[in-house]
């Protein structure tokens, strides 16, 4: 019989298993250093240039676990964050979410947008809560934060925070004129 041959194929198949398992290995190495040349998916905190004067201990605690990660130069990366791929997409969600709204450089603070995806439950984004389960904020917790930012950032932009009073909704309005 051919066990000869059969011996050759199966050392032929043992050695690209290795070889394999070696690049896959190689690749991942390389992986780990392409946060320090890629800004993009740099675990970085570009300096505080702008101090935030909350409202309240409570509400800077409610952003700080909710919110803060990702909209502020105050990040505070999991350790997972620094292993790649998955560090990727922490810097990417990141670099994003600071680019939209970023309560440490300065950058123009958008109260009732904050309302709007709180209150939408759209922020925290959704893949944060499973390693962030803090940031799963109950109802109270997200009416206390909305009150503190609205306490705190209502100042800096009145504009927006009274525009969320012009609400023409009408629901419960029965059509005629008695004045109810
Ligand atoms: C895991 C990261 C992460 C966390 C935590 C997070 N955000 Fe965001 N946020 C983003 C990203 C990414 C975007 C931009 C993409 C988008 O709008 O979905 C964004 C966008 C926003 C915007 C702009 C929305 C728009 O339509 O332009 C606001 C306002 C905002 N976030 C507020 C908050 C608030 C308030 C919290 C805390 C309750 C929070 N975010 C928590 C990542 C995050």
């Amino acid at each position: 019989m051919n066990t000869a041959t059969s011996q050759q194929t199966s050392n032929r198949n043992s050695r690209k298993l290795v070889y394999g398992i070696g690049a896959i290995i190689i690749i991942f190495v390389i992986m780990q250093f392409v946060r320090f040349f890629i800004p993009e998916f740099a675990l970085d905190n570009p300096p505080v240039t702008n101090t935030v004067a909350w409202d309240s201990p409570e509400t800077e605690a409610l952003w700080q676990t909710a919110c803060a990660d990702c909209h502020s130069n105050e990040t505070v990366y999991p350790w997972y964050a620094y292993i790649a791929p998955v560090g990727w997409l922490v810097a990417h969600d990141t670099h994003e979410g600071r680019s939209k709204l970023n309560i440490s450089d300065g950058s123009e603070i958008e109260l009732r947008e904050m309302i709007e995806v709180i209150e939408e439950g759209e922020m925290p984004l959704p893949i944060y809560i499973p390693m962030h389960p803090d940031a799963n904020l109950t109802d109270s917790q997200r009416t206390a934060l909305i009150d503190g930012l609205r306490a705190t950032f209502g100042s800096t932009s009145t504009r927006d925070a009274n525009t969320t009073t012009t609400n023409t909704e009408t629901s419960g309005d029965d059509g005629d004129d008695d004045g109810d």
